[in-house]
């Protein structure tokens, strides 16, 4: 089971435990630590997350309609993904990201 290690938007780090196989944004919903008003169509973009520079690679870049919907983010960064496109396996165990901040 990957082990994800998250920043939340208060700048606190937690460990959370994910089943391979889910997204990142519902092991993350789980915790109340996104809203994911959409619910994973990528049309929201609350589920908006920035991945660790060591782990880009392994998360790897956005889908084209992912890219559209974090062109209106203020929040973008060069390692910015959306959780709800990211599938978790075996290979992100150990992953670091942080919660976007909050948007409007
Ligand atoms: S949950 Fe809405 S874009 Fe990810």
């Amino acid at each position: 089971m990957p082990v994800l290690n998250v920043t939340d938007r208060d700048g606190t780090s937690s460990l959370l435990t994910a089943a391979p196989g889910t997204t990142l944004m519902a092991a993350l919903r789980a915790e109340g630590m996104v809203e994911a008003i959409c619910g994973g169509t990528c049309s929201c973009a609350t589920c908006h997350v920035h991945i660790a520079a060591a782990w880009w690679e392994a998360v790897g870049p956005p889908t084209l309609e992912e890219t559209t919907m974090l062109e209106f983010s203020l929040e973008r960064r060069e390692t910015s993904r959306l959780a709800c496109q990211v599938l978790l396996g075996p290979e992100h165990d150990g992953l670091a990201l942080s919660i976007a901040p909050a948007e409007g």
